[in-house]
């Protein structure tokens, strides 16, 4: 790299491309200079958020690959619905191959792909590509996860050892988009959309500073999944009004409760827990993030909603319904929680700086997609476990080829 400044293109234009770009303003050496999106409208609209935060002088990209062929582009961050992800991945080592652009590096959403069939052919495809690859979790990044960590294992582990128990928690009450919700082309319901962001978390705090994500290894996985609200008759008819014929949760649901257990051990082969919650069912103020983690001595926790700043609305400010104080708001009255900045709280911020740099350094991130991969395999594994009601030794044979019944349609939440 001899230029000191990134272009970054992004692929899809929806809910966390603008988290991606609210938080671009605390990232730097790199500016948002592309949006593709098969809306055009989306993409123009996307790229003119980005030179008004003064992120980037953002054009939108008829297609993938006008925008990896574009001289200014040397990343994308891949941020297009799951069931495109393949597919977008494919169009962009196709444009790369056909001799298109000079990318140095991609950045890829949560969850990698829908399976692990799916998420072992993103591997196989960056590392054919040659590119650099990051996988964005964001929950890994969010400052107070990573002091919590830091003071956590330099203070408290280093005296007295390890921590053995970390509880994660994602939770709010449900998706913004109809593809979501519908199995098929999410790849699950809430246990894919939501508890990767809450395993690798709970995986991250449970894993020594600089040490390798192998330093602890994943034994056996129990779970369990419910559809505790959206079936029900009432409240997926709500659903269907909402989201379109298309989500029909008397049907075809899919799980809105998702827990499961992951045993680890350590090097010398000490238990380690990691215990995961998460919900499309809860109704709070909007989303909550939590996390607690448990040593010989010590304890942390963690409350997204738990912020310093409350805003208090009495009955008589009837505003409309939105989402200004928090992710997945549910009410406009009340006391409120506010986040003093959303986009770098969650994360978003630190690691895309993180991901910047590593690009730019030529430096393969250690969050990459072989994490993506580890933590679809975890997911598909407490799937399995949660269909088949027993505990799951990890890796199970048939999970390169296994798709939960949710997601293939067949899943009876009864
Ligand atoms: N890190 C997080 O906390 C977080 C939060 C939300 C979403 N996500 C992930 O980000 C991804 C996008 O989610 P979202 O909430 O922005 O969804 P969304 O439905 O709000 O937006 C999806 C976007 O993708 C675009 N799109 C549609 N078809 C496409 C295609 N063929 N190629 C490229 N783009 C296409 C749409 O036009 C839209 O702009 C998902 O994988 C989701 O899991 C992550």
């Amino acid at each position: 790299m001899t230029k000191g400044r990134l272009g970054v293109g992004f692929v899809g234009s929806g809910f966390v491309a603008k988290f991606h770009l609210e938080a671009w303003r605390g990232v730097r050496d790199a500016d948002v200079l592309g949006v593709y999106s098969p809306n055009t409208a989306h993409a123009e609209a996307t790229a003119a958020r980005a030179r008004e935060l003064r992120v980037g002088e953002a054009r939108a990209f008829k297609s993938i690959e006008e925008m990896v062929a574009a001289p200014e582009i040397d990343c994308l961050w891949l941020c297009g619905p799951n069931h495109q992800r393949l597919q977008n991945m494919q169009s962009i080592c196709d444009a790369l191959a056909s001799g298109k652009g000079k990318l140095i590096g991609i950045a890829c959403e949560k969850p990698l792909a829908r399976n692990t069939a799916e998420a072992r052919q993103m591997v196989e495809l960056v590392e054919r590509s040659g590119l650099l690859h990051g996988y964005l979790e964001d929950q890994m990044f969010a400052p107070a996860v990573t002091r919590g960590k830091e003071i956590m294992w330099k203070r408290a582990a280093a005296l007295t050892g390890r921590p053995y128990l970390a509880r994660a928690a994602e939770e709010h009450s449900g998706p913004h988009s109809p593809w979501f919700w519908q199995g098929e082309l999410q790849g699950g319901g809430v246990l894919n959309d939501m508890m990767c962001h809450s395993v690798e978390v709970a995986r991250f705090m449970l894993t020594k500073p600089g040490a390798p994500r192998a330093s602890i290894r994943p034994l056996k996985v129990s779970a369990q999944i419910a559809s505790l609200k959206w079936s029900r008759p009432e409240y997926s008819r709500i659903l269907q009004t909402n989201m379109g014929k298309e989500v029909d949760y008397q049907k075809t649901p899919a799980e809105d409760f998702a827990r499961a257990t992951i045993n680890y051990v350590d090097e010398d082969e000490n238990p380690l827990i990691v215990e995961v919650t998460t919900s499309w069912s809860y109704v709070g103020a909007g989303l909550r993030l939590s996390l607690e983690v448990l040593g010989p001595e010590y304890s942390l926790t963690m409350n997204s909603l738990d912020s310093g700043l409350k805003l208090f609305l009495s009955r008589n400010v009837k505003g409309s319904a939105g989402e200004d104080l928090v992710e997945k708001q549910n009410a406009e009255q009340g006391l409120m929680p506010v986040l003093g900045n959303e986009a770098a709280e969650y994360g978003y911020e630190s690691q895309n700086r993180y991901f910047v740099q590593c690009f730019l350094d030529g430096r393969q991130p250690s969050e990459n997609f072989h994490a993506g991969l580890e933590v679809t395999e975890l997911l598909m594994t407490a799937y399995m476990s949660a269909e088949q009601e027993r505990t799951i030794p990890f890796k199970p044979e048939g999970l390169d080829t296994f798709v939960p019944l949710v997601a293939q349609g067949k899943w009876n939440a009864r």
